[in-house]
This record gives structure tokens, C-alpha cells and sequence, in this order.
């Protein structure tokens, strides 16, 4: 097989990740769900280190959301005890590496124990600049918005801010998901093509790409071929395309006209 070459120039700066399928993983092998949450573990670290080694400034991986606390406390206890050991096992190369690691969401409900190792690594590689791994956990795109929505509201409240001050600027500027700037591009894996409020308000132009294979098979070449897709893309951000040439007489310029 042909080695995939992935251009350096054109990469998009963050990419988010969906990781879904790690249930129907292990249902596929008649296994317990867990275990498909522990291979999608070795994926997360496949990945983190593919990114790493591209160049990608920004990865936001989606690992728990708000609602999944509603999921069976065994599959909820034995993901948090998942997260804890990740966190542990990785501490090194992600310092090693240069990368920041981060955590956004409702971070409050997260046990002890993941407190525990995620505080002090956050602190520990806050200096870090070759790469922001930012962990999404108890996280949800609507909860966010409404968070930074109260905290306008709040300053209008007590005259720090104005009604029309509360712009679609002020509310970015109020997310935690954004300070790596929007997502360029989000990959949902396991065959779904829904978002499942991952980044709600940073997806407005973000490229999607929707990937069939579940997220405990997914590797380095999955990520390359994503990002192969975005290159291919012509971001229009509403302005319009370079293929599309100026009217002149209502014929575009660059228009053969034919005789007749
Ligand atoms: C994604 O895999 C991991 C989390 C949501 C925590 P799932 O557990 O959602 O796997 P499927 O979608 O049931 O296969
Ligand atoms: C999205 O997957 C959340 C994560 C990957 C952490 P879900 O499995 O929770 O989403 P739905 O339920 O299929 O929409
Ligand atoms: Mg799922």
C-alpha cells in the first residue's frame, strides 16, 4: 500500500473529534461495553500522537457529555476509572510532547479521582504551546452557550455591560471550547451524521466529515484521510468562491461566449 502523504500547507488548525461506536464495538464481539471504552482508549492515544506528529495547533476530542451521566452507573463509573488511568499513562509524553492539556465542560461533576489527576496536569502543562489536547468532559455545545449567556446576562444585571453589547463577539469570546479558535474541521466516527451537541456555536463553519469505522479501530491513517478531505474543500465563510468570476453583462467574465 502506498504510503499517505498529507500536505503541510492548507492543515487545518483544530480539529474536533467525535468519538463514537465504542458500545457497538464491543457488542460486535459479544463483549462488554466497557471494554470497547478501553480500546477506545489506545485509539484516543493512536490519535493524539498522529496529531501531534502533523502539526495540528488544536485537538478537542468529545469523550463524555452532559447527557451520558444518564447512561448505567457501571458504564459511567468504569469510564470515569478509564479516564483516570489515561490521564496517568499519558502524563508523560504529553509533557514530553509539548502539549497543553485542557478540559472543557461541566468539570464540577466529574469524580474525585478524575479531579485528582486532571487538575494537576492541566496545571503542569499550562505552559505547554506545540499542541492544545483540550478533553471534552460533562460537556454539552447547548449547556456552553447558555453558561456564557448567563454570565452576559449577569453583567447587563449589574450595569458592566450593555443590552446591545451582548453580541455574537461577546458570547464567543465567553466560551472555553473557542479559545483555540473555531473548529476547522470535525470528524464524527461509528457512522452517525449528527453532532450530539459537541461545539455547538464553534461549528458554524466548521467542515464535517462523517467516518463509518468505530472509534476503538480508528488510527492515524482515518485522521490523515480526514484531513486529505478538508484540503480538497473550498471554505467559503458566505463570501463567494474563487471559481466563481465576475459578472459582466450579466455573463460570467471568464465565460466562453459562444457565437449566436
Ligand atoms: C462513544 O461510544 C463513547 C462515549 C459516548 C462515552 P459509545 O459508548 O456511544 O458507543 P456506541 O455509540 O454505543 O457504539
Ligand atoms: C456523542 O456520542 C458523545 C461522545 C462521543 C462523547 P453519543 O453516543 O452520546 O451520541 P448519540 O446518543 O448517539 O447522539
Ligand atoms: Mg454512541
Amino acid at each position: 500500500m502506498n504510503p499517505i502523504v498529507v500536505e503541510a500547507r492548507n492543515l487545518p488548525s483544530h480539529v474536533g473529534i467525535i468519538m463514537d461506536g465504542n458500545g457497538r464495538w464491543a457488542q460486535m464481539r459479544n463483549q462488554d461495553r466497557v471494554d470497547g471504552h478501553r480500546e477506545g482508549s489506545a485509539a484516543v492515544r493512536r490519535v493524539v500522537r498522529a496529531a501531534r506528529k502533523l502539526g495540528l495547533r488544536a485537538l478537542t476530542l468529545y469523550a463524555f457529555s452532559e447527557q451520558n451521566w444518564a447512561r448505567p452507573d457501571e458504564e459511567v463509573d468504569a469510564l470515569m476509572v478509564l479516564l483516570r488511568e489515561f490521564l496517568l499513562s499519558e502524563r508523560d509524553e504529553i509533557l514530553d510532547n509539548g502539549i497543553r492539556l485542557n478540559a472543557i465542560g461541566n468539570l464540577g461533576r466529574l469524580p474525585g479521582i478524575v479531579r485528582a489527576v486532571l487538575d494537576p496536569l492541566r496545571s503542569e502543562s499550562s505552559e505547554k504551546t506545540e499542541m492544545t489536547l483540550t478533553l471534552a468532559l460533562s460537556y454539552g455545545g447547548r449547556e456552553e452557550i447558555a453558561q456564557a449567556a448567563q454570565e452576559l446576562a449577569v453583567r447587563v444585571a449589574q450595569g458592566k455591560c450593555k443590552p446591545e453589547e451582548v453580541t455574537a463577539d461577546a458570547l464567543r469570546e465567553l466560551m472555553p471550547s473557542l479559545r483555540v479558535g473555531d473548529p476547522d474541521l470535525v470528524i464524527r466516527t461509528g457512522g452517525e451524521r449528527r453532532i450530539s451537541n459537541f461545539l455547538l456555536y464553534g461549528l458554524a463553519y466548521a467542515e464535517l466529515y462523517f467516518e463509518d469505522a468505530l472509534w476503538p479501530d480508528y488510527g492515524a491513517e482515518h485522521l490523515y484521510a480526514a484531513i486529505e478531505s478538508y484540503q480538497q474543500r473550498e471554505r467559503r465563510f458566505g463570501l463567494v468562491g474563487k471559481a466563481a468570476a465576475p459578472l459582466v453583462d450579466g455573463v460570467a467574465k471568464n465565460d466562453v461566449r459562444l457565437a449566436g
